[in-house]
Formats: structure tokens, C-alpha cells, sequence
């Protein structure tokens, strides 16, 4: 007879899949990465993005799923394991009295610096969602009322109005916090496997859309076509920020992720999956994404390129408000996806280090996310005059969480893997007498965490600062 389920472990391969891709793949691919490429030249920045995605982000990757998995737990207990404190059950390093007790307290609040970014980062992607929200919604009234969505003016009405931003905000925060207040396959598995198939299959369809129109010969060269010259000093380290983000690695999501994984599971195969698809599917949106921008003739620009050019085309192409439901219904399914997988992240080292119900949890970050996200939803009426440079509130907090904090975050968490955890426990993951060539695998991942990573993050930031002046 069967024994019990293990509400902590995914049900099944496909839902860890399901969840990981979901995580993984979010506005960060169809908000966040036509703009980023669009300020930065286009395909060379897609080059440098592929390149940085298999040589950094998917060994980070994986070094987060081996955290998790080797310590069954979140990141933050996972890392007082390491370092000895609290949680003896399973040790996870020996000689810990070796470590200086700088470098274990630095160990063990490297798990808030996560925290604090996931926090910060679940917030304005809240507020993003909620504009995705109101897209949907606006264009789902005029399918029975055609002549009410306006698409030059519906922006501009949200961007005025701070409190339905909050609004917003709130509705996106409370279904995430409901999804993710059920147990693991019961929320986020199940959920995320309604979601990603059906995204899948949406963007396909609008892809396909997008390639009839008659700029996507044009689009496909930008896209593709690397012209060096256009990438500029701060391009290293907004590619690098931009892997980090869209594969969820630096918040911790993936240590508990690998938490969660059965124990047959074969690491470096996972990461290279979920890198893989995460941007295979990147690129698609790319593909979707950039015909329908320079169809709408839009001088590109930050975070609301999107919402600018994406409603304008719903009243020039045939079946448009069909096309505009479509697309805001999957741009929202990819944002349900993340949100929840960022929100289990949170959710989880708090249950594990503080005790608390996986409900309890996620109804206290939801109180969290929503009062830090009042700020950047009315960046754009109350707060409009606060400025950081150049940049609005919102468009600040992006550029500070994922070109600057996610990238020193993911650098330390790995090498904390790379440096202190035992090197018999992560050869156990890896090499598999069964898969020649996993010895050297192993090799090839461990020198590029040690020795290649670390100097690479390093150039991006200070090439960043060099650009700030
Ligand atoms: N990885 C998530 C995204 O790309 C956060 O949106």
C-alpha cells in the first residue's frame, strides 16, 4: 500500500516542470525583455543574453536546486544548516567551527537580502500585474461594447489614477496569496499546471499572429541580427541582471524548489530543462513581441512599451480585441506563474524558520508586499514628482533590484554553495556512474561557480557604475 504523500514534495515530474518554467517564465520574458533589448540594441543584446543564460545563470541554477535539495529546505534555514546554527537535524557541513563568526553571521542574513528582494520585487510586479489586469478587463468590456476601449487614452487614465493602481495591485496580491495558502499540490502545482500549458498554447497562436504582419521580416532582423556597436557599458550588466530575473535565481525561489524535488531527480539535467525552456520561450515572446512594437510605429521606451503599442494594434488588426484578450490573458497567466512561485519562496522560509501555517504565511506577505507596493502604484500620480535620476519610482526600483542586488545576491548564494557546502554531498547530485561524462560535468560546473562567475558578476557592476558617470 502506498504510504502517505509527502505534502512538501511535487506530486509529479511534469508539475515540478510545470512550476519551475512557470517561475521562471513570467513578465520578465514578454514585459521586461522587449524593452531591455530595445534599449540596448537589440540582437547583440539577445546574443549576450543567450550566452550569459548557459554560462552563468544555468550553473547558478543549478547550485540553488543543489542547496535545496541537499538540505531539504528554503534558503534561509538551509544556510543556518550550513553554517551549524539551529538546525542540527541534518548537518550539511563539518568543521563548521572552522567558519569565522563573521562569515556565519554573513552566511545566515544572506537568506534576508532575499528575502527583502523577493519582497520588494513580488511588489511592483504586483502593480505591473494589476495594469495587466486592467488591460484584460477593459478589453474584455468591449467585446460586448466595442467603441469603449480606447486604446491611445487607456494607459494614460491608469498611470493618473495611483488608488486603482492600488487597487489592482491588491486583487493581483489576494489570488496569489489564496493559490499559494493551499498545499503544494493542491496550489501552486495545480495552478501552475492550468496555467503554463494554456500560456504555452496562447503564445504560439499570437506568435503566429504577429509573423503575418508585414513588419516581422524588419523585426526578425533586429532581433536577430547582432550589431555590436549598438551594446554599451552598462549592457553586460543588465543582460546578467535580466538572466537573473527571468530564471528566478538570487531570490532563493530555486533553493526551495530543489526542496521540493524528488530524490531521484537528476540535477544538471533539471537546470538545463527549465534554462532551456525559460529561453526558448524568451525568444518566442521576442518573436511575438517586436513585430507588433514596430507595427505600432512606437519610439521604444521603458516599462510601459508594452502597454503603449500592444492596445493601439487591437483596433487595427482584423479580430483585434480578440488578439488583445489573448494577449493580456497570457501576459497575466505568466505573471500568475511567477508571482506564485515567488510568493511560495517567501511563504516557505517562513514556515520553515519561523513555524508559522502555510496560511498565516502567506496572508502576512501579502500584507507585506501590499504595503511596500503602494509606492511604486502611485509613482505615476501622487509620488510623480520623486525622481531618482532619470527614473520614476517604478522604473527605479527595476533597475535597482535586477541590475544591481539580484546579481550580488545570486554571486553570493552561489558560492556559498560553490565554497562551504561539502564537496561529497554535491558530487552525490552530480556524478552518476551511469552518465558518462558527469565526472567531468562536474568539474566543468564547480570551476565556472569558483572561478568564472564571480569576476564576470564583478565586471557587469563595476562597468555599471562606470556608466553612471
Ligand atoms: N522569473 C520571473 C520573470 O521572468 C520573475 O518574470
Amino acid at each position: 500500500m502506498p504510504g502517505p504523500k509527502n505534502a512538501n514534495i511535487f506530486g509529479t515530474k511534469l508539475g515540478f516542470y510545470l512550476a519551475a518554467i512557470g517561475s521562471a517564465f513570467g513578465l520578465g520574458n514578454l514585459w521586461r525583455f522587449p524593452y531591455v533589448v530595445a534599449e540596448n540594441g537589440g540582437g547583440a543584446f539577445v546574443l549576450l543574453y543567450l550566452f550569459l543564460v548557459f554560462l552563468i545563470g544555468m550553473p547558478f541554477l543549478i547550485a540553488e536546486l543543489t542547496l535545496g535539495k541537499i538540505s531539504r529546505n528554503s534558503l534561509s534555514p538551509a544556510l543556518s544548516k550550513l553554517v551549524g546554527e539551529r538546525y542540527q537535524v541534518r548537518e550539511i557541513r563539518e568543521r563548521r567551527e572552522e567558519l569565522p563568526g563573521w562569515l556565519k553571521w554573513a552566511v545566515c542574513h544572506l537568506g534576508t537580502l532575499a528575502q527583502g528582494i523577493t519582497l520588494v520585487v513580488l511588489a511592483y510586479y504586483a502593480v505591473i500585474s494589476g495594469w495587466v489586469l486592467h488591460f484584460l478587463m477593459q478589453l474584455l468590456v468591449s467585446l460586448f461594447d466595442p467603441g469603449r476601449f480606447d486604446p491611445n487614452n487607456t494607459l494614460q487614465v491608469l498611470l493618473q489614477n495611483g488608488w486603482l493602481q492600488v487597487l489592482l495591485t491588491s486583487v493581483h496580491l489576494v489570488t496569489v496569496a489564496v493559490i499559494v495558502a493551499k498545499d503544494l499540490e493542491l496550489g501552486l502545482e495545480k495552478w501552475v499546471g492550468y496555467c503554463m500549458p494554456l500560456f504555452v498554447v496562447l503564445l504560439l497562436v499570437l506568435a503566429a499572429q504577429s509573423l503575418r504582419l508585414e513588419t516581422a521580416n524588419e523585426a526578425l532582423r533586429f532581433l536577430f541580427y547582432p550589431n555590436f556597436s549598438k551594446l554599451s557599458l552598462a549592457s553586460l550588466g543588465e543582460a546578467l541582471g535580466h538572466v537573473f530575473f527571468t530564471l528566478s535565481v538570487g531570490f532563493g525561489c530555486m533553493v526551495t524548489f530543489g526542496s521540493y524535488l524528488r530524490e531521484k531527480a537528476y540535477l544538471p539535467v533539471v537546470g538545463f530543462r527549465v534554462s532551456m525552456l525559460d529561453s526558448a520561450i524568451s525568444i518566442w515572446a521576442g518573436v511575438m513581441i517586436f513585430p507588433l512594437v514596430m507595427y505600432g510605429g512606437s519610439i521604444f521606451s521603458g516599462p510601459e512599451l508594452l502597454f503603449q503599442t500592444v492596445p493601439r494594434l487591437v483596433k487595427e488588426l482584423p479580430n483585434g480585441t480578440w488578439f488583445g484578450v489573448g494577449f493580456f490573458l497570457c501576459l497575466y497567466l505568466a505573471s500568475l506563474g511567477a508571482s506564485i512561485g515567488l510568493f511560495e519562496t517567501v511563504v516557505a522560509n517562513w514556515r520553515e524558520v519561523r513555524r508559522v501555517p502555510r496560511s498565516r504565511g502567506a496572508l502576512w506577505a501579502a500584507i507585506f508586499c501590499f504595503v511596500i507596493a503602494v509606492v511604486p502604484a502611485l509613482s505615476s500620480s501622487v509620488l510623480s514628482s520623486v525622481r531618482v535620476g532619470s527614473r520614476g519610482l517604478l522604473g527605479f526600483c527595476d533597475a535597482a533590484l535586477i541590475n544591481w542586488l539580484l546579481p550580488i545576491s545570486a554571486l553570493l548564494i552561489t558560492q556559498v554553495v560553490a565554497w562551504l557546502l561539502r564537496k561529497e554531498l554535491i558530487v552525490a547530485e552530480f556524478v552518476d556512474p551511469d552518465r558518462p561524462g558527469s565526472e567531468k560535468l562536474f568539474r566543468h560546473w564547480i570551476f565556472i561557480l569558483k572561478y568564472v562567475a564571480g569576476p564576470i558578476t564583478v565586471l557587469a557592476l563595476v562597468l555599471q557604475v562606470i556608466s553612471l558617470f
